[in-house]
This record gives structure tokens, sequence and C-alpha cells, in this order.
């Protein structure tokens, strides 16, 4: 059996029709167009990427893309000044600051300064509360984007058996408080957990999301299991030339192919769902500031 694969690139770009939609019809009726602003701090060149393309896909769906680039040595007194000025600022509606964050700035007290109402990655302490009690929050980007994958794929998830590999605060925990909101019976598993295969194989939802490439082989997957791999490992491929790299994921594809029923392939599976959902929270953030 091969598995289906998952396109997140075409689901994606699914979303970003129907949020552009919704934007041009609240510019037409309301006057309203969303506005993100996105701080990177310092020139880590995986996190220029992110942002760059943050931006350049706000500016496609009609929204209106505010770029604040810091030097590596900003304080945390200008950083925090500068959150201060976009919670204040009503053309902005959402607020997302890069992270990872250089050493000497203390990501959480920083998150923590994001109005809640315009923390469209969902990281501030309020929207993990309101998600761990059940109550509407901002949800983060990428397990949103995964939790929707797998309800197209599966429908209804009551009763599933769900393992989620990795217990980042971005991914792993959002992660597992999604699914069990969807009645999902929850596993998290980690790097202490013991017995790690035979945790996975009992997994009819399998979410990787531990960053070490192909860690998971297709014999810890369970025959029929839908794999979501959030891993974005980036591996020397001197097959493609001197110095060459590619990217894997979490889950060995080649061998989980073969057994699970379907599977998000890397690239193309949950990354592009990751900014696809960063703009439909944009957009939830607007509607909401504006009732
Ligand atoms: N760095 C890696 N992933 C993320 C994300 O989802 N949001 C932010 N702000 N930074 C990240």
């Amino acid at each position: 059996m091969t598995a289906t694969i998952i396109d997140g690139k075409a689901f994606a770009a699914g979303i970003r029709a129907r949020v552009a939609d919704h934007v041009t019809r609240l510019k037409e009726e309301s006057g309203i167009t969303p506005g993100l602003a996105v701080v990177l701090v310092g020139e880590d060149p995986a996190s220029a990427v992110y942002v760059r393309n943050k931006g350049r896909q706000t500016v496609e769906v009609g929204m209106n893309s505010y770029e604040h680039k810091l030097p590596a040595e900003t304080s945390e007194g200008d950083l925090l000044a500068l959150i201060e000025r976009l919670n204040a600022d009503p053309a902005v509606h959402g607020i997302l600051v890069q992270l990872p964050l250089p050493k000497h700035l203390n990501a959480d007290l920083v998150i923590n300064a994001i109005d809640p109402a315009k923390d469209v990655d969902g990281f501030h302490i309020s929207n993990v509360g309101l998600l761990g009690t059940g109550q509407k929050a901002m949800v983060p980007c990428t397990p949103l984007g995964c939790l929707m994958m797998l309800r197209d794929r599966l429908g209804d998830l009551s009763g599933l058996d769900a393992v989620v590999v990795g217990r980042s605060n971005i991914v792993g925990k959002p992660m597992a408080q999604l699914l069990l909101g969807d009645n999902c019976t929850v596993t998290i598993a980690h790097s202490r957990t013991k017995n790690l295969a035979d945790v996975c194989r009992r997994a009819d939802i399998l979410v990787a999301a531990v960053g070490r490439p192909g860690m998971i082989p297709g014999d810890w997957v369970k025959p029929g299991a839908t794999v979501i791999d959030v891993g974005i490992n980036r591996i020397p491929a001197p097959e493609k030339g001197e110095g060459k790299t590619r990217l894997v994921g979490d889950v060995d594809f080649a061998s989980a192919v073969e057994v699970a029923g379907a599977i998000t392939p890397v690239p193309g599976g949950v990354g592009p769902m990751t900014i696809a959902c960063l703009l439909a929270n944009t957009l939830t953030a607007c509607c909401r500031a504006h009732g």
C-alpha cells in the first residue's frame, strides 16, 4: 500500500484564496484593510527568509504588511517600546515577533507584551490559557494548519489515538490541546519517552515535531495511520553537488509512505499551511477588532 500524499501547498493556496476574497469584501463594505506587523531582530538567515515570505504573502492577499527589522543588539526596552506602539496602532491587527530572538532578549517577556487580541502567533500566555480551557483563543499557526489537514482527511477525529512527538510551546503542546479539543485520545511523546517506537505504533494520527531529520521510520507507523510531519530539517545532499542541501522532515518519508494511509511531504506539506493560517489569524483578529 502507498499512502495518499496530503498536498499542503494546494490546501494553503485554497486558504489564501478564501482569505483574499474576505479581505476584498471587507475593504469594499467597511473600508477596512487588515494589517500585519512582523518584527525581526537580528540577521538569522532562515528567519529572514520566513519574514520575507510572510510579507509577500500578506500583500498578495490584499492586507497591509509592516516589517520592522531591528539590529541584533536592540535593547529589550527598545523592542518593548516598538511593541507598545504596534499595540496602540489601529492599522495593525496582528503582531508577530519572529523567533528565535537574540539571547540577550527575554522571549517570554517580549511575547507577553503583545496585546493578546493582536497575538496572531497565539503564543501570549492569555491565548495559551484560553486554548487550554477550550475558550476562544488565537491558535498557533502550525498546529492549526495540521488540524485543518487532519479534519479534511479524516472528518470527525473523535476517539482516534493521536500521538504528538515533541513538546514545544510552538507546536507540540498546542497541537495536543487542539487534538484533545477534537476528542482524540492524546499522548505527548518526547526525548525521554520510553519505548517511543511502541507509542508511535499505537497512533491513528501521528504528528512529528521534534526537529530531527528522519528519526521516525516507517516501522513505527501503524498501517493506515495519518502522518503529519512538521519537521523542516536542512541536511547535506552531496548527490546534488558539493555543498548542496535538501529539506527533509522528522519522518523517514520513503519507508513511512509504504505504511501510512496518508502523509504530508517535506517540503510541500505543513510548511505552506503555517503562513496561510497566519493570514487567516490576522483576518480573524481584524474582524474581532471591528466587531
Ligand atoms: N519561528 C519558527 N516558527 C515560528 C512561528 O510560528 N512564529 C514565530 N513568531 N517565530 C517562529
